[in-house]
Formats: C-alpha cells, sequence, structure tokens
C-alpha cells in the first residue's frame, strides 16, 4: 500500500519540480557577474529602442540549482534603475529576500526616464514588450521558479507595473503585483482607464497597493497632477475596480487600523487578493521605516512597503 502512494508523490513532485525550473537552471552565472553585488547590464531589444538598460542583484545564497523567486522594481519617473534598488530596498539582505532582484530603466526622452502609461511617454516605446524580453533574458540565464515573478514599482513606475497587472501577456508571466504611490493617468479623451485586459486562464491578479493621503502629485482622491496636465484616477475607486475585476465585492472589504494615531494607516483587503494601504502621513513617496530617497518621514514596520510587499508576494505563485 505505501510503495504506489510513495511513487505516485514522488513523481507528481518530481513533476513539479521540472515544470519549477527555469532554462538558466545549472548554467553557471555570467562571469561579470558577482553574488551580493549589483550590475548594470543591456539587451537588445524591440520596445522601440535598443539596448535598454536594467540592473541587477543576485544573492549570495543563489545556487545554479536552485530556482528562486524574481522580482521587477520600476522607478518613478525622472528616476533610475539605481535610485529604485536603493528605494525598494529589494537587494538588501536585511529584508531576508533570498531572490533575484531586477530593476529595468526606462528609456530617457527630453531628458526624463519614464514608463508607458505617462501621459508624455514617447508612443513609440513598448514597456511591456521590454519586460518580457527582459524576463526572457533573465529566466534564461539564472535559475528562476517561473510561477515565482512579481513586479512592483513607484509613481509612474507603480502606475505601469498597474498597466503589466492589466496587460494579457504579461499576466501569464507575473504572478502579483504592488503598486506604490501609483500614478494611474486617465486617458485624457475618455477620462478612463486604459482597458484592463488580464488573461483569461487566472481567475484572480493580486494587487497590493499603497497611497498617501498627503500625495501631493498623484492625488489619493484623484485629478490633475500638480506637475502636469492629466488626471489620475481616485485611488479607492481604482482599488474597488479590482476587488470587483477579482470576483469580490467592493463593499466587503476587510479594514484593519494600523501603526500610532499620528502614522495611522489603514489596510483595507480582500481576502489577501486585493490588499490596499491608505498611508495617513505619506506625500508621494515610498512607505519606510527609516528616511529613503523620497522622504525624511518614516512609518511604522507593520506598514513599511518593502516588508509588507516581500511577505504578500511569497503567498502568490502562477
Ligand atoms: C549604473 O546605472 C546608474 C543609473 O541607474 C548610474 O548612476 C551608475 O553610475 C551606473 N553604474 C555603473 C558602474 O556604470
Ligand atoms: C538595509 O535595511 C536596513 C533596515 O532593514 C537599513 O537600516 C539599511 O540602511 C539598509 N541598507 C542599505 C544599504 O540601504
Ligand atoms: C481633468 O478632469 C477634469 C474634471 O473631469 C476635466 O475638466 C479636465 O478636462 C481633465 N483634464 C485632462 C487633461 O484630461
Ligand atoms: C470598502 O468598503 C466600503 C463600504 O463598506 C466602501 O465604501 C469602500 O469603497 C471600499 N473600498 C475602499 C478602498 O475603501
Amino acid at each position: 500500500m505505501r510503495t504506489p502512494t510513495f511513487l505516485v508523490s514522488t513523481l507528481l513532485s518530481l513533476a513539479t519540480l521540472t515544470l519549477q525550473q527555469s532554462d538558466g537552471c545549472q548554467k553557471s552565472i555570467p562571469g561579470d557577474i558577482e553574488l551580493g553585488k549589483s550590475k548594470n547590464l543591456t539587451i537588445t531589444s524591440k520596445s522601440g529602442h535598443t539596448p535598454r538598460k536594467y540592473r541587477i542583484h543576485v544573492p549570495k545564497s543563489y545556487d545554479k540549482a536552485v530556482p528562486v523567486p524574481l522580482i521587477l522594481s520600476f522607478h518613478g519617473r525622472g528616476k533610475d534603475m539605481k535610485f529604485q534598488e536603493k528605494l525598494s530596498q529589494f537587494s538588501n539582505a536585511s529584508y531576508g529576500f533570498e531572490g533575484i532582484a531586477v530593476y529595468p530603466e526606462g528609456v530617457s526622452s527630453e531628458g526624463t526616464k519614464q514608463w508607458q502609461g505617462d501621459p508624455d511617454s514617447p508612443p513609440s516605446i513598448n514597456d511591456v514588450t521590454f519586460t518580457v524580453e527582459l524576463l526572457d533574458e533573465i529566466l534564461s540565464t539564472y535559475c528562476i521558479d517561473p510561477t515565482q515573478i512579481y513586479a512592483a514599482g513607484k509613481s509612474n513606475g507603480g502606475g505601469f507595473t498597474g498597466l503589466l497587472a492589466c496587460d494579457p501577456t504579461a499576466t501569464k508571466r507575473i504572478a502579483a503585483f504592488a503598486p506604490v504611490s501609483g500614478a494611474f493617468y486617465l486617458d485624457a479623451d475618455t477620462s478612463e482607464l486604459p482597458p484592463c485586459k488580464p488573461t483569461s486562464t487566472r481567475s484572480i491578479i493580486p494587487i497590493l497597493e499603497f497611497h498617501g493621503l498627503k500625495d501631493d502629485t498623484i492625488l489619493y482622491e484623484g485629478g490633475l497632477n500638480t506637475r502636469k496636465n492629466a488626471n489620475s484616477t481616485n485611488i479607492p475607486k481604482w482599488v474597488d475596480a479590482w476587488a470587483t475585476r477579482n470576483g469580490f465585492d467592493a463593499n466587503a472589504n476587510i479594514t484593519t487600523s494600523l501603526c500610532s494615531k499620528a502614522k495611522r494607516v489603514t489596510r483595507y483587503s480582500w481576502d489577501d487578493t486585493v490588499v490596499h494601504y491608505k498611508v495617513s502621513n505619506l506625500y508621494h513617496d515610498w512607505p519606510s521605516t527609516f528616511p529613503n530617497g523620497d522622504t525624511q518621514l518614516t512609518t511604522c514596520e507593520e506598514a513599511e512597503a518593502t516588508r509588507v510587499i516581500l511577505d504578500w508576494f511569497k503567498k502568490w505563485k502562477l
């Protein structure tokens, strides 16, 4: 009786193991990569601009035979991949992430690096194409678990993370999405968000969003960006739309109060599938327990974006 059961479960786990390894497994890491140190690299791209830049951090613990998770972290408009690495802290061993962190860089237009989704981004650039090319490159070079690929981003990079969550191809590759102070722009002609078309092969798309009540660039309640002539969406409306898209009743959210009264954060959750942190003392920033490239203001540990995002990503696999 025990043998067949054992055999079946061994075969099952072997099959699962095979499925969860990328082509980069068993390959030696490229000669110019040093474990625990970040490196700027480029890929040839059909995104409308080539080559495209990215920065990669392979952790000290990396083993070419062990598939690890991959996080893509997108910078805000006018910032760059190195700034985003320091801001989002996914390369910082003290947060315990043992996977590969990649910080893609937007194309510079009139001296400003940006992502698709910003009204000023050149229509000739397709950053979704670049993202998919980058995933192919990373998965064929390193040992990644293809079911554990995640995207996060700040501001325009958060808005782009939101576009990826609505993209039929990207949602076949990326398990969960975490925009921070996301710039979700409305189309100037329709006053609507762009159409959201995740792959129909998934019943849910996990979403986690942080937004400051004091955000003076991408207003919490939505409206005209203070820096340009473009409207962004109302944040609760955006979050509620994700809850609805994922099959929940938007009004049936569980709310929890976090942090001290002065730093009050309200967490809205639909079964952890859609989660929103409304941060009372946050401007257009990445919430952190220590001053970062965005702000000197700090939040408490339970609302620290890096920590919360890493914990939440662990729940999701494709
Ligand atoms: C890596 O790229 C960043 C821009 O994101 C730049 O500031 C930095 O100087 C580059 N580092 C090297 C070693 O070229
Ligand atoms: C890494 O994170 C810790 C807090 O978790 C912080 O004190 C430290 O400054 C960070 N290191 C870098 C290089 O940002
Ligand atoms: C922003 O929204 C307001 C109110 O709906 C509208 O009057 C205005 O034309 C919009 N501006 C742009 C640039 O879409
Ligand atoms: C949460 O539920 C309340 C009603 O119970 C609703 O007004 C609100 O829009 C929902 N979502 C958010 C993000 O507040």
